[in-house]
């Protein structure tokens, strides 16, 4: 089957933040030089987060896409998406602030797309404190509402426009009476904003009225998206790009149980998210986006491939492995090709993006997980923390390369020989070719395969 042309996707081929972000935004850009472009997500909320360059300034994103700094791209936040207004609000004022003015982007939220509000925050905090043992989550209110939309009483980003106040204060009263009845007051609970501070949910009343004044500054945001979906996707010489939120191995059926978001992180969600109009299968390139010679977690999941602490300490400052929404430290551990695969088969990826290629030290080889055993046989991956703790990492090293020539190269040819060996190595036991590498943080520090 053909598949159509001018389509890209990246996910996350790990446990998240590889980087996907950049490449995107990389690929947006290029595009947007040719014609329209159109960039989808499909999953999460503010969850996620990536830096996205705008002039000489960083801006971190959580909600809005990485074409947003863009002059004439479309940017759509979809159907699967769980989105909170005030820090959409907050996101769109930073925006605005880091460009004197305006969104070079056209941003477009679809009207089905479920709306999360403090009430999620404070419910998923109240959770907290009565279960013992910490969930490690970022604290967003992610899953309680996608649990709405299991119990079929989503607010939809339509009852923002106009703010259907009735919805609210029912919404409001069940998750004042969820939070009772496991002992706290709702109407006090202190609830991470966007920029880390902290906001007292308030009463209906004070609820409802901060609702209606971001009802009212987001209206205009809000539609209908499926027309635009359908008309771009039929249209072959507009650009699709996908970028997903999260990573393969945090997916809410492919993650590590119990340690997973509460959405689909793989390519699949893309299909129900658009009603159907995109099927991922037909998307031309669907990259996985994996850190090339380690990876990071950040959770409460304890991968098997530990890291020798001194290293994975000195990866953590050198590659800056600092959540980019909770800035929480993350684990470092050696990659894991039983796990990499695994996430390629089930991901459906066609490539691989290797990022932090520039991660090596002179002298120390690259340890890399290359099997697990238990009693003495071979066993696969599997996503499930209790089996992870039976398995035994088997380690093969390979030679680390010099990254004065890794930066100076230009083409995989130029790489070093070590390089080439050991992106041959991903490719072959990952099953999937590269599309790319990046070499460093800068934009121009990349090169296609
Ligand atoms: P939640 O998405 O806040 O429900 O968190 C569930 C799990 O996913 C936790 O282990 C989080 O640390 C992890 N997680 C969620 N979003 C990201 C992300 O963007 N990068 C890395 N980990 C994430």
């Amino acid at each position: 089957m053909p598949t159509r042309p001018r389509s890209f996707a990246f996910c996350g081929g790990a446990y998240g933040d590889e980087g996907k972000g950049r490449l995107v935004d990389q690929y947006v850009s290029d595009y947007a030089k040719q014609g329209r472009v159109v960039v989808y997500r499909d999953n999460g909320g503010s969850n996620a987060g990536h830096t996205v360059a705008f002039d000489n300034t960083k801006v971190a994103l959580h909600q809005l896409l990485s074409g947003t700094f863009i002059e004439g791209v479309t940017t759509i936040l979809g159907k699967g998406m769980v989105l909170h207004p005030g820090d959409l609000l907050e996101e769109i004022a930073t925006v605005k602030a880091a460009t004197g003015g305006g969104i070079p982007a056209k941003i477009l939220i679809d009207e089905m797309a479920v709306v999360l509000l403090d009430t999620h925050r404070a419910y998923e905090a109240v959770l907290q404190d009565f279960r013992t043992g910490n969930r490690g989550t970022t604290g967003r209110g992610i899953s309680p509402a996608y649990v709405d939309v299991l119990l079929r009483h989503p607010i939809r980003m339509r009852d923002f426009k106009p703010l259907n106040k009735k919805k609210l204060s029912e919404h409001y009263r069940l998750y004042q009476a969820l939070c009772a009845g496991l002992g706290q007051e709702l109407e006090e609970k202190e609830v991470p904003t966007l920029s880390g501070s902290k906001q007292k949910v308030g009463n209906e009343t004070a609820f409802i009225k901060r609702a209606q004044a971001q009802a009212a500054e987001l209206e205009q945001f809000i539609s209908g998206v499926f027309d635009v979906v359908q008309d771009a996707w039929g249209d072959e010489k507009t650009t699709f790009v996908f970028e997903k939120g999260q990573a393969v191995g945090l997916d809410v059926r492919w993650g590590v149980y119990p340690d997973f978001t509460a959405s689909e992180t793989t390519f699949s969600g893309i299909f129900s998210s658009t009603e159907g109009v995109v099927n991922p299968r037909d998307i031309e390139v669907r990259a996985g986006v994996i850190k090339a010679t380690y990876m990071s977690s950040v959770g409460i999941r304890q991968l098997p491939s530990v890291m020798d602490k001194k290293l994975a300490d000195k990866i953590r400052e050198d590659a800056n492995e600092y959540g980019a929404t909770t800035k929480r430290p993350r684990d470092i551990v050696y990659f894991d090709v039983p796990a990499s695969a695994f996430f390629a088969r089930v991901g459906d990826l066609t490539h691989l993006v290797a990022t932090h290629m520039d991660i090596v030290y002179p002298n120390m080889p690259i340890k890399v997980c290359v099997a697990y055993l238990h009693n003495g046989k071979t066993v696969p991956y599997r996503p499930d923390q209790a089996y992870l703790h039976t398995v035994t990492p088997v380690y093969q090293e390979f030679a680390p390369w010099d990254v004065a020539q890794l930066k100076a190269a230009k083409t995989r040819a130029d790489l070093p020989k070590e390089a080439q060996r050991y992106l041959e190595f991903l490719e072959k036991s990952l099953g999937v070719p590269m599309l790319a590498i990046t070499t460093g943080p800068k934009r121009e520090e990349g090169i296609e395969c």
